[in-house]
């Protein structure tokens, strides 16, 4: 999309809109509502660099992710800028936590910037913000989520074979009430995890099971809050599938708060490993993601494309999850 297209819709010259929208001439007050109201209907985004630069790009990407805070996400984001500095690119870094309008507003604002191309951690499962990049010809990599009908490159981790791999341990170990705590609806890790979680379980043909299913932010405070709503439960579960990493340090601190032991009252495991260099003593069984791989792998796909503009076809790359088996999945449960 471009400027002749908002020239066409308003009804003006395309030199109309290049002083509309740059401010550097004559432009009407009547073409310029003509001309805002076509920008508005088209989604089109200006061009702010100097008309020098407006066919050429910046050597440089974004990375939009939804919790800068997570030592996940600072992981992918050091494997992206490590990549991307080596090719001689920089790298803006964008959080959006988890609110779609804060990421719309993020890639607007990228846009605007002509950055070369975006790696972007969709808030949603939906195409809006993805399709919206596309349409302003700005090549784009999809990363740690799915999106919906929407072709593009992808790079994740095989979050539900990672969940199916935790689930089917506990069930090994003899849990039969089990408390899933995961993260949002309408995010794909989320679902995944979840959908891991029951494939085991309706693998495992387990008798007398009572399996409870939790939604919500993937924070510390969701964790904290659904694990003490958990434990009020009659039977309490003995075991406690945590979707992330945040989610299991406030389950954690929340059976703390409670006076329950970890394993030897309940057993808990988490998709997400914490950085060693975080953790003095490593304790949680986990699905460790390869973060860094993940993020050097979307880099490269990225500048690929950047490099060679014809390159056409898609990759999706799925990695496995690695599973870590810790003190906090304990021993087999006493029948
Ligand atoms: O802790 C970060 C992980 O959990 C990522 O996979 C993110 O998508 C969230 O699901």
């Amino acid at each position: 999309m471009n400027i002749r297209d908002v020239a066409k819709k308003a009804g003006v010259a395309p030199i109309t809109v290049s002083r509309c929208i740059n401010d550097s001439g004559y432009c009407s007050p009547e073409a310029r509502i003509r001309i805002e109201a076509a920008i508005s209907e088209l989604g089109f985004v200006p061009n702010r660099l100097a008309s020098g630069l407006r066919s050429k790009r910046t050597k440089t990407i974004a990375l939009v992710v939804t919790d800068i805070t997570n030592p996940f996400f600072t992981t992918i984001a050091r494997a992206v800028e490590d990549t991307a500095g080596e090719a001689g690119y920089t790298v803006i870094f964008s959080n959006t936590d988890e609110d779609p309008l804060k990421e719309k507003k993020y890639i607007q604002m990228l846009l605007e910037q002509r950055v070369g191309g975006i790696i972007l951690v969709p808030a949603q499962s939906t195409p809006d913000s993805a399709s919206f990049i596309r349409q302003h010809e700005t090549p784009i990599v999809i990363l740690d989520r799915r999106i919906d009908n929407f072709k593009a490159d992808f790079v994740r981790c095989d979050s539900e074979q990672g969940a199916y791999q935790l689930m089917s341990m506990l069930l090994s170990l003899g849990h039969r009430d089990i408390a899933i705590l995961s993260g949002p609806v309408g995010v794909s890790t989320s679902e995944d995890r979840v959908a891991g979680c029951k494939r085991a379980i309706s693998e495992a043909k387990a008798g007398n099971l009572n399996i409870q299913t939790f939604y919500g932010p993937f924070t510390q405070q969701s964790g904290y809050d659904m694990s003490i709503k958990v434990m009020a439960k009659h039977p309490r579960p003995t075991a406690i599938f945590a979707a992330n990493n945040f989610i299991a340090i406030g389950a954690l601190k929340a059976l703390q708060a409670v006076n329950v032991r970890v394993p030897e009252d309940v057993a808990i495991v988490a998709f997400d490993d914490l950085p060693q260099a975080l953790i003095t003593f490593p304790f949680l069984t986990v699905a460790s993601q390869p973060a860094y791989e993940m993020g050097k792998k979307a880099a490269e796909i990225l500048l690929s494309k950047l490099s060679n503009e014809n390159e056409t076809g898609f990759q999706e790359i799925v990695l496995p999850a690695e599973i870590i088996i810790r003190q906090s999945s304990g021993s087999p449960v006493k029948p």
